[in-house]
């Protein structure tokens, strides 16, 4: 089979990776790719919002099966453009996309098939966006409607700070069009995870969960990221917990799309937030996570081209599908500055050493390769990840893996996978 990579992160190469084991597998492309994806696929200078070029490509090269990263492409109607032409694509049509490219779309159809009571409203005027704000109280929520890489969400410890995210959106128009409508949401407390499910629109085939870490600092400190490390599985997902959020939560939905006429296919990403009253739902995203796909892929038995390709072709239901007992731990590895300024073009050392480690598989982020030696090309470089029987094992194992590798300016957090660590020892 030909395979087409669509995406430059660590969650691509985490997919290039695991594909590139597939027995089924002749040529794997990646566009735009990265210096790391390069080592086991054909880089291929397109970038992810070039939808024609992309299809051309696709349909010159007879690529069997195209498979798409970021949710961008998928927004903006990659799955329509391909299929249009006959190209078997993995991932939601724009129209199921929604559920991440629209939360007033997501919110509303959760509402409107029972599936969440979350308190919210939506807003195109600052006016009234504010008025409500006041009447509810802060902690709040105020999110943009739209994709904003990430920074469209503000949990409001104040009305002034809730009231100041609304002017970005609606009147500053920091986010153009995605923030031309704002959603003000109901403030939940608790810790966050997620669970990610394959889904042909019919079956739903649920992966391993795994927890992020979104802020820059230790002790979830500071500025939000693209998140900064992340492990699996999750201790504090017990599986009464998974039940409810797989068989309560995500099934209804897919079921929801179906009905409303929009069969959602691909990977469907539920941000789950654990309450005192109980696990919900804080967001979709119709995607595997980044970096959380790092450490789900690691933990499958399976072939992943045999599950993406029955998924794609509404035979998912025929898949058997297995996950490894082991826990998994990924280091994020960044550019000192990140998610600020920061510098790019430092040589990277010691990456052979720490790949070459037990248990251990360094995913690229942000790297290029310049006169042969890789280099640093992103805030988020590298995705240092371990395998191991315990927490204690598999984080030892990715901190020493770190410790081997060193750039100018280089950036980790040092708590990752802590919290599980002590659960575990418990
Ligand atoms: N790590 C969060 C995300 O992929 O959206």
């Amino acid at each position: 089979m030909k395979i087409l990579i669509v995406g430059s992160g660590g969650r691509e190469h985490a997919l290039s990776w695991k594909i590139s084991q597939s027995p089924v597998v002749d040529i794997l492309y990646a566009a735009p790719g990265n210096a790391g994806i390069g080592q086991v696929a054909n880089c291929v200078d397109l970038e992810v919002q070039n939808l024609p070029e992309l299809a051309d490509f696709a349909q010159q090269q007879q690529i069997d099966l195209t498979v798409v990263g970021p949710e961008a492409p998928l927004a903006a109607g990659i799955v329509d453009a391909f299929t249009n032409r006959g190209l078997n694509i993995y991932g939601p049509t724009a129209a199921a996309a929604q559920l991440e490219a629209s939360k007033s779309f997501t919110n509303q159809l959760l509402h409107r098939h029972g599936i969440s009571d979350i308190r919210f409203e939506v807003f195109d005027e600052p006016k009234p966006a504010k008025a409500y704000v006041r009447r509810q109280g802060a902690p709040i929520v105020v999110k943009a409607d739209g994709l904003a890489a990430g920074k469209g969400v503000k949990v409001a410890a104040t009305i002034q700070e809730a009231e100041a995210h609304i002017d970005r959106c609606l009147v500053e128009g920091a986010y153009g069009t995605s923030g031309s409508k704002v959603i003000v949401e109901e403030f939940l407390a608790g810790q966050e995870c997620s669970i990610k499910v394959f889904t042909d629109g019919q079956t739903v085939v649920p992966m391993v969960p795994s927890q992020d870490y979104k802020r820059i600092g230790d002790g979830d400190t500071g500025d939000n990221t693209g998140g900064m490390g992340c492990y699996s599985p999750v201790p504090a997902v017990s599986e009464e917990t998974f039940d409810y959020i797989v068989n309560r939560k995500i099934r209804p939905t897919v079921e929801a799309m179906a009905e409303e006429g929009s069969p959602y296919v691909g990977t469907l990403y539920a941000g789950c937030i654990l309450t005192e009253k109980g696990p919900e739902l804080l967001e979709y995203n119709c995607r595997f996570g980044d970096p959380e796909t790092q450490v789900v892929l690691p933990r499958l038995d399976s072939d992943l081209v045999e599950i993406l390709q029955a998924t794609v072709e509404g035979r998912l239901a025929e898949v058997d599908v297995h996950w490894r007992d082991e826990r998994c731990v990924c280091v994020v590895v960044a550019s000192g500055g990140y998610p600020a300024k920061y510098e790019k073009g430092k040589a990277i050392n010691g990456l052979d050493e720490a790949d070459a480690q037990d248990g251990v598989v360094v995913f690229h982020a942000g790297t290029a390769r310049q006169d042969g030696q890789f280099i640093t090309d992103g805030g988020r470089v590298l995705g240092v990840t371990a395998l191991g029987n315990s927490f204690r094992d598999a984080r030892d194992r990715a901190y020493k893996a770190v410790e081997l590798i060193d750039f100018d300016k280089m950036y980790h957090r040092t708590d990752i996978a802590l919290r599980a660590v002590e659960a575990e020892d418990r």
